[in-house]
């Protein structure tokens, strides 16, 4: 077993660079299949997920040429291969349920999508992307089969644009409407949308690829049918998932990092808390300077939100941040029901974190007369200290990640695939800043009783990502 092994106490100090959004590309390659002209991106990460989406358009039969380094990849899909997205997809991403909207349009064939996997942070069902492409004509059932079941999909009667008003502004059921719509006939007419950045990345992306799509203040998107499209180029917005990870870490590890092309119009939200923290940052031409600027104030209450407000990826990290800022800060979590998880281990490092099922702060969310515990209250500062942690989740990772560097001693860290599908080059930026930190195998206490046991499990061809 790999593990990352973290000495911390030490604080983050120099330059990196913002790599491309993860929740952009994939999505990109995605809409890529609906058109058989050529797509080249730009600042592509090489990230897993990207790996794992690339594998999967691959099937379909895109054809793909990625420069890693250059961080270039151009895509083709002349004619589709097939339109079985293939069981070992199954645990994956969100990625294939958005293969429903991107082929409906191409292929009379049925679509046949397994049940999608996803980071463990709530139930996370796909019913807003399924009553969405019904209404525009799609004919989807689910199937039980032999192992688990799938998704079977066509539209053998046409897609037809209409009215869709979604229950909630979900990023995956927006986008994977907008695919549809884009060989429907007519106008399509998403109310309550999504309006993330990285929707908005998509609709730029199928402007340049032939659609006439608007945006509206009041989350209104309006798509006009076409199946006239021309070759593309663009440019992959900066993760500012990742960008604020890394700011969050600078300044709970007393440090200074300078985020190169850190975009500061989608980090607004992050920034505000920054400075109620009292966390510095400086906005520069090309890109975005995080920095301790003396005691941690916390005493905030921080309620994730639906785009403009702070995102959910936002949070765990945050959190690390919170234990290390004076006083006792709110945290409430309407995104996702169950994305607290991770604070347990947070508590077992000396974290001093109690979680509540009621809505703390504001506003009731969704959950309120559920029973989640979907809110905090943060105590700090408290010292964290060393141990060996298992990552449950992608953005967990990365507050594992924080927690190790804060605290005095070292740290292990398993679980690396979670983070290697996210976060590009982490260690690589870890010793770039001036961390120990380093990659290294560690024979696990299984490995060295049963070896031969461990050797024969069946393997998952991918497990859960976000
Ligand atoms: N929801 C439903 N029914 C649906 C769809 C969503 O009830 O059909 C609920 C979800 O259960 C959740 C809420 O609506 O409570 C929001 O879900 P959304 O559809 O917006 O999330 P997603 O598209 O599945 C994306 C990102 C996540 C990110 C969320 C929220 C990708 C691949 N994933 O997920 O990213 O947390 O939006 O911002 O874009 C990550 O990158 O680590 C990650 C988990």
């Amino acid at each position: 077993m790999e593990v990352l092994k973290i000495s911390g106490g030490k604080a983050l100090q120099g330059r990196i660079k913002a790599s491309g959004a993860k929740n952009a590309i994939t999505k990109l390659l995605v809409a890529s299949l609906l058109t058989d002209k050529r797509c080249t991106f730009y600042n592509v990460p090489n990230i897993g997920d990207v790996d794992v989406t690339v594998d999967l358009c691959r099937e379909i039969g895109m054809e793909v040429s990625w420069d890693r380094d250059a961080g270039i990849m151009e895509v083709i899909t002349k004619e589709l291969k097939t339109s079985y997205v293939p069981q070992r997809f199954s645990g994956a991403n969100r990625i294939p349920i958005l293969m429903i909207g991107a082929l409906l349009g191409r292929t009379n064939e049925d679509i046949i999508v397994p049940t999608v996997g996803g980071c463990l942070i709530g139930k996370r069902p796909v019913d807003f992307h399924l009553d969405a492409l019904r209404q525009l004509g799609a004919t989807i059932e689910y199937r039980g089969m032999k192992k688990e079941g799938a998704y079977f999909a066509h539209a053998h009667n046409g897609l037809r644009g209409t009215v869709i008003t979604l229950p909630f502004p979900s990023i995956g059921a927006t986008e994977n409407t907008i695919l549809a719509s884009i060989t429907a006939r007519g106008l399509t007419e998403i109310r309550n949308a999504a309006i993330e950045p990285e929707v908005v990345e998509l609709i730029l992306f199928l402007q340049k690829l032939g659609a006439i799509i608007t945006l509206d203040v009041d989350r209104t998107i309006r798509i006009h049918g076409t199946r006239h499209f021309y070759d593309v180029e663009h440019t992959i917005i900066p993760d500012r998932i990742e960008a604020a990870s890394w700011g969050v870490a600078a300044v709970a590890s007393k440090g200074r990092v300078f985020l190169e092309g850190a975009q500061h119009l989608n980090m607004v939200t992050f920034l505000n808390k920054i400075r109620e923290v009292g966390g510095g940052f400086d906005i520069k031409a090309d890109g975005i300077e995080f920095f301790y600027d003396g005691p941690l104030q916390g005493n905030l209450h921080l309620e994730t939100d639906v785009h403009p407000g702070f995102m959910t990826d936002w949070q765990q990290p945050f959190v690390v941040l919170l234990t290390q800022s004076e006083g006792s800060s709110v945290v409430h979590e309407t995104v996702y029901e169950n994305r607290f998880g991770y604070t347990e281990t947070l508590m077992e490092m000396g974290a001093d974190i109690t979680l509540f099922k009621q809505c703390l702060g504001g506003k009731q969310c969704r959950f309120a007369s559920q029973s989640f515990a979907h809110s905090l209250i943060v105590k700090g500062p408290t010292p964290l200290v060393g141990r060996e942690i298992a990552i449950p989740d992608l953005r967990a990772g990365f507050a594992y990640v924080m927690a190790a560097l804060v605290a005095k001693d070292t740290s292990t860290i398993s679980g690396l695939h979670f983070l290697d599908r996210g976060y590009e080059k982490l260690t690589e930026k870890l010793n770039t800043l001036g961390i120990d930190a380093q990659r290294i195998e560690q024979k696990t206490s299984d490995q060295e009783l049963t070896p031969k046991k461990k050797k024969s499990k069946a393997t998952t061809a991918y497990s859960t990502v976000s």
